[in-house]
């Protein structure tokens, strides 16, 4: 489901994409208060935690080697300095202590909220179901990859499909009350993830696409987006999650566009036809996937793209990219937010996975601050004969 940021917009309401009812004032107030913490800890605590770093002459010399052209300690070795470092300061470890609190509490704090309205919940789902627009094809047998299956990403209790009612709990708990201050993983605080995905879907070239996919589509968020900026495209996507491909239909069907979603995994098998899409998005998916699984996405994506479509990737920036204290930020996800790949894939190179994969003009750069959203656009070849 999508992250709605204006619940009080009775507009919302009348459109009936807005329940009319209210969490309870204690449901409330709990996710205003984690918000409220995170929002303290990444705005407030994590620069004075900066500020020591880059005052230490460990930690100056640590950053001089990280921003250099010709580094003489390697990645890896530079970020576990800085992380031995920063763990020696008691503001980064309270920092990283609200931080893991907050990430904990979505689910202690927000389900027990949900569940106090879980009848209304089910109602207002249960009304969505009317009239949905366009097609959700999951009755198949996918074989899900063992990567994905055992994780509870972001420590979502029981992973993407743990709950019946996440899509409420983050539509109308963590979207608009958490999330919304942004501050979290690569998300900057102040900036708003629904903004963002806008401004990701405004890099593709052309002003027209007449069919856009998006692997690892989840609640179709992005999609949403996608449907903003280029109102006429048709609009297809992947997950592995029935939950999240069954509120995405309805979350769109409220909206009043279209999407066509399919149970799938997007790395190995979409069940699109060759050269069917003009354009592809992919948005915080590859930080989820194995480097093999990437590759293999890349692959199939050049299958279903016709010769000249364009594909754009918003991921977190590679630890290339950021000075070296924020990498240390963005690496702690990994063992404390529950994204086992999340190190591996900012050590990589998306750029040479996509050429690797047969795809030319391949760039990438920032469109916001903290180097996020960060972009990586290519474009598949003309076949010869096009392109003469
Ligand atoms: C962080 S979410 C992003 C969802 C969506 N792209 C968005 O912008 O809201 C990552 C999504 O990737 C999906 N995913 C991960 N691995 C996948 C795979 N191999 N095939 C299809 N979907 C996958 C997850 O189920 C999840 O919905």
């Amino acid at each position: 489901m999508t992250f709605l940021t204006q619940l009080e917009d009775v507009s919302l309401q009348q459109q009936g994409t807005a329940p009319s009812f209210a969490l309870s004032q204690r449901g409330r107030s709990g996710f205003e208060l984690l918000g409220s913490v995170q929002k303290f800890s990444s705005g407030t605590l994590r620069p004075l935690a900066e500020e020591s770093f880059v005052a230490t002459p460990e930690g100056k010399a640590l950053s001089a080697d990280h921003a250099s052209a010709a580094p003489v300690r390697s990645e890896r070795e530079r970020i576990a300095a800085a992380k031995a470092l920063c763990a020696s300061d008691n503001v980064f470890r309270l920092e990283r202590f609200i931080q893991r609190y907050v990430a904990e509490q979505n689910f202690n704090h927000g389900i027990p909220a949900i569940e106090e309205r879980r009848a209304e919940f089910r109602a207002y789902e249960a009304a969505m179901e009317r009239g949905l627009l366009g097609t959700l094809d999951i009755d198949v047998d996918v074989v899900v990859p063992s990567y994905y299956d055992r994780i509870e990403w972001h420590l979502e209790p029981g992973g993407w499909d743990g709950y019946d009612l996440y899509g409420a709990l983050f539509a109308f708990g963590v979207g608009p009350y958490v999330f919304s201050h942004g501050g979290y993983a690569a998300v900057a605080v102040g900036d708003d993830i629904a903004q963002q995905r806008l401004n990701t879907i405004r890099q593709f070239p052309k002003n027209e696409y007449a069919r856009i996919y998006e692997p690892g589509c989840g609640g179709v968020s992005t999609l949403k987006a996608v449907h903003t900026v280029f109102p006429d495209a048709a609009l297809h996507g992947s997950d592995l999650s029935p939950l999240l491909l069954r509120n995405g239909q309805k979350m769109a069907s409220r909206f009043g566009f279209s999407v066509h979603l399919r149970l799938a995994d997007s790395a190995t098998d979409t069940r699109e036809a060759d050269e069917s899409f003009d354009g592809v998005i992919t948005y915080a998916l590859h930080h989820e996937l194995p480097p093999k699984a990437n590759r293999a996405l890349f692959r199939e994506m050049y299958r279903i793209m016709k010769p000249g479509a364009d594909i754009v990737i918003s991921d977190p920036p590679p630890f290339r990219a950021v000075p070296l204290f924020h990498a240390v930020i963005l690496d702690w996800d990994t063992e404390h937010r529950e994204e086992p790949f999340f190190t591996t894939a900012l050590h990589d190179s998306l750029d040479e996975m996509l050429r690797e994969a047969g795809f030319d003009a391949v760039e990438s750069y920032a469109i916001g601050h903290g180097q996020y959203p960060w972009i990586t656009r290519a474009r598949k070849p003309l076949k010869l004969a096009e392109a003469a």
